[in-house]
C-alpha cells in the first residue's frame, strides 16, 4: 500500500525520487522520507504528512547525490509520524525502505535487541535494516546479505536498501509485494509501480516472487530465492505518460468518471465482432475450460467485489449455472466446497490485493478447472498467477476510490458470461441482444456524464447529512451497494445499500427526515415492487431521492426528488446508473471539502490484510 522508489546515477537523483514518490502518492500518504548517499554518508529527511510535506523540507536542505531511496507511506505498524516514516536505518551505514508485512517482527526484534541493535520505530520494516546489517557481517556483498536476510523473514515484502559502505549498489528483493526494475542509460531505477518511473524510462523488468537483485549504474544481477542467478529481457512499457496528468479535472476522481465511455469503448475493442463476442487473448485452451464448466466462484474485495455480485445476476439469468461469490478476506480464512468443475475468478483493480491473491493461491489447492483473473493490471501478480487472464483497459486509475475501473469490470464481465455461454450454447440471438446493448453503452454513458450540473445541484441535498441508505431490487442491489460504498469513501458520510426487499426486516426504523434515501429505480421487471418500496419509506417521513427511468412514471413529489436516467437496456442498465451515483458522491465529497482523490485512512492498493 506504501510507494517505494530507487535510483543509481550519475545525476543528482533527489527530483527523480520525489517526482515518483508524487506519483505513488495515491497508494500511500501518511507520511514520506528519503535516503541519499552524499560525500561518504547516507543522508536522511522523512516528514510526516504527504510527499509535498517532504519535498518542502528537501527545498530547504537539499541532498545532492546518485544513489538513494525514498517511500511514501501507509501506516500499518506504528503511527504515521515521523520516527515511523521510511528509510529506517541500522546504525549510520544502512538504510531501507519497504512495503509490506514482516509477521515475525516481534520474535526478530527481541534477537536482535540481544544483539546490541537499538530500535528507534515501532515499525516492522525497521528489524529488515538490522537483519541486513547483521547479516552483513557474515557474508561479502549487500547483495548475499538481503538474500540471507530474506530467509529470516515471515510475511511480505518488497524492499530495496543501500549501504553508505558499498555506494555502487542497491539492493532489491520481493515477496508478495510487487517490485519493478526501470533502465535508463548508465542509469538505473527501481519503484513498486512502473508509473513512478515514466519521466525517466520506459523499459522495465518486474522482479517475480523470492526474487532479489544488486541494481548498478552499468547493470543488474538477479538472483532467485535458492541464489541462482536468472536472466530475464527488459521490456518496453507502452503506458501513457499522461495517466497520471488530471488535465484541466479538479480531481483524478472527476476525470476518471468522465473518461468511463472512452473505457468502455476500449474494453470491447476487437472483442466483437460481426456481431459476436471473441476474446482471443483468452485463447483456445480457454473455450475449453468453458465447455466443462459447471459452476463459478468469484473472489474479490471492495469495488471489484461489488461488480463480481452483478455479475452473479448475468451468470445465473443467462447462463443458469451458480455463481458464487465471496469476499477474499472470507474465503481465505474459511473451509470451503468446491462444486465440481467450476472455474475461479479473481476481479481486481490493482492486481495485488493481498486478500485477492491469498484466495487465488487457496484456491489452486482446491480442485478448480482452472483460474481467470479479471484484472486492470497487465504486469501484475494476479495476471501473473492465473490460468486466465482478461484485461480490463480502464487505464490507469489514480483516484483512491474505483470509477472506471468497476465500469470497465463490468464490461469485461458480461464479455466472459457470453463467452462462457458460447462454449455453452448460449442462443445466438442472447448474444446479439447483448452485444447490441453493450454497443450503445458508450453513448448511455455519456448522456448520464451531460447531467452533471444537475447531479452537482442534487448533492447539496446531501453534504450535511450524517447518514444515506440507497435501495436497489435485483442487479441493480449491487450497484446500490457501490454508491454506499463510494459515498462512505469519498464524502465520510455514513451509507448503507440494501435490498429493497428487506426494508421491512429491520432498517425502516432509522427512517426519518434526516436521513436521505437514496433509489436505484430502473424499468425492469421489479419497478412495481420497487415502487411499493418508495411509498413504505415516504409513508414514514423519510425523504427520496429516485435516480429512475424516463419511462417509469415516477414524478417529483411530496418527499420524492426523481433524477431520470436514459437506459434502454435491462441488461447494462447497472453499469448506466452507476456513472449518476459516482457523480453524486464526488460532488458531495467536494461539497464537504475532503481529499477526495485520497480519502484519509485509504490506499489505492492494499497489498496487507
Ligand atoms: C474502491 O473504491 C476501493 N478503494 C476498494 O474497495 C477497492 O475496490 C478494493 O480494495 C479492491 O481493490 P482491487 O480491485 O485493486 O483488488
Amino acid at each position: 500500500m506504501c510507494g517505494i522508489v530507487g535510483a543509481i546515477a550519475q545525476r543528482d537523483v533527489s527530483d527523480i525520487l520525489v517526482e515518483g514518490l508524487k506519483r505513488l502518492e495515491y497508494r500511500g500518504y501518511d507520511s514520506a522520507g528519503v535516503a541519499i548517499y552524499h560525500d561518504g554518508q547516507v543522508e536522511r529527511i522523512r516528514r510526516a504528512g504527504k510527499v509535498s510535506e517532504l519535498k518542502d523540507a528537501l527545498a530547504n536542505s537539499p541532498i545532492a547525490g546518485g544513489l538513494g531511496i525514498a517511500h511514501t507511506r501507509w501506516a500499518t505498524h506504528g503511527e504515521p509520524t515521523e520516527k515511523n516514516a521510511h528509510p529506517h536505518m541500522s546504525k549510520d551505514n544502512i538504510a531501507l525502505v519497504h512495503n509490506g508485512i514482516i509477521e515475525n517482527h516481534e520474535e526478530l526484534r527481541e534477537e536482535l535487541k540481544s544483539k546490541g541493535y537499538v530500535f528507534k520505530s515501532d515499525t516492522d520494516t525497521e528489524v529488515i535494516a538490522h537483519c541486513l546489517h547483521e547479516e552483513l557481517k557474515k557474508h561479502e556483498t549487500l547483495l548475499a546479505a538481503l538474500l540471507a536476510t530474506t530467509k529470516k523473514l515471515k510475511g511480505a515484502y518488497g524492499t530495496v536498501a543501500i549501504d553508505a559502505n558499498q555506494p555502487d549498489k542497491m539492493v532489491v528483493a520481493r515477496s508478495g509485494s510487487p517490485l519493478v526494475i526501470g533502465k535508463g542509460i548508465g542509469e538505473y531505477f527501481v519503484a513498486s509501480d512502473q508509473l513512478a518511473l515514466l519521466p525517466v524510462t520506459r523499459d522495465f523488468l518486474y522482479l517475480e516472487e523470492g526474487e532479489v537483485a544488486e541494481v548498478r549504474r552499468d547493470g543488474i544481477t538477479l538472483l532467485n530465492s535458492d541464489g541462482e542467478q536468472v536472466e530475464r529481457e527488459f521490456e518496453t512499457s507502452n503506458i501513457q505518460h499522461d495517466a497520471v496528468d488530471k488535465g484541466n479535472f479538479r480531481h483524478f476522481m472527476l476525470k476518471e468518471i468522465f473518461e468511463q465511455p472512452s473505457v468502455v469503448a476500449d474494453t470491447l475493442e476487437g472483442r466483437i465482432v460481426d456481431n459476436q463476442v471473441y476474446i482471443e487473448t483468452l485463447g483456445d485452451n480457454a473455450a475449453k475450460v468453458f465447455e466443462q464448466t459447471e459452476a463459478l466462484q468469484i473472489i474479490a474485495c471492495g469495488t471489484s467485489y461489488n461488480a463480481a455480485l452483478v455479475a452473479k445476476y448475468w451468470v445465473e439469468h443467462y447462463l443458469n449455472i451458480p455463481c458464487l461469490v465471496e469476499i477474499a478476506s472470507e474465503y481465505r480464512y474459511r473451509t470451503t466446497a468446491t462444486i465440481p468443475n467450476s472455474l475461479f475468478i479473481t476481479i481486481s483493480q490493482s492486481g495485488e490485493t493481498a486478500d485477492t491473491l491469498a484466495a487465488l493461491s487457496k484456491a489452486k489447492n482446491e480442485g478448480y478447472l482452472a483460474s481467470l483473473t479479471v484484472c486492470n493490471s497487465p504486469a501484475s501478480s494476479m495476471v501473473r498467477e492465473s490460468d486466465f487472464t482478461l484485461l480490463t483497459r480502464a487505464g490507469t486509475e489514480i483516484g483512491v476510490a474505483s470509477t472506471k475501473a468497476f465500469t470497465a469490470q463490468l464490461v469485461s464481465l458480461l464479455l466472459l458470461t457470453i463467452s462462457i455461454g458460447k462454449a455453452k450454447g448460449l442462443a445466438k440471438e442472447t448474444e446479439h441482444d447483448i452485444v447490441k446493448a453493450l454497443e450503445h453503452l458508450p453513448s448511455e454513458i455519456q448522456k448520464a456524464l451531460d447531467q452533471a450540473d444537475d447531479i452537482d445541484k442534487l448533492s447539496e441535498a446531501f453534504s450535511e447529512k450524517h447518514h444515506t441508505l440507497f435501495l436497489g431490487r435485483g442487479q441493480q442491489y449491487p450497484i446500490a451497494m457501490e454508491a454506499a460504498l463510494k459515498l462512505k469513501e469519498v464524502s465520510y458520510i455514513h451509507a448503507e445499500a440494501y435490498a429493497a426487499g428487506e426494508l421491512k426486516h429491520g432498517p425502516l426504523a432509522l427512517i426519518d427526515k434526516d436521513m436521505p434515501t437514496v433509489v436505484v429505480a430502473p424499468n425492469d421487471n421489479l419497478l412495481e415492487k420497487l415502487k411499493s418500496n418508495i411509498e413504505e419509506v415516504r409513508s414514514r417521513g423519510g425523504s427520496l431521492f429516485v435516480f429512475a427511468d424516463k419511462s417509469a412514471k415516477i414524478q417529483d413529489s411530496d418527499g420524492i426528488t426523481v433524477f431520470p436516467v436514459d437506459s434502454s437496456y435491462s441488461v447494462t442498465a447497472p453499469i448506466v446508473y452507476t456513472v449518476p451515483l459516482q457523480l453524486l458522491s464526488y460532488y458531495v465529497a467536494v461539497i464537504k471539502g475532503t481529499d477526495v482523490d485520497q480519502p484519509r485512512n485509504l490506499a489505492k492498493s492494499v497489498t496487507v490484510e
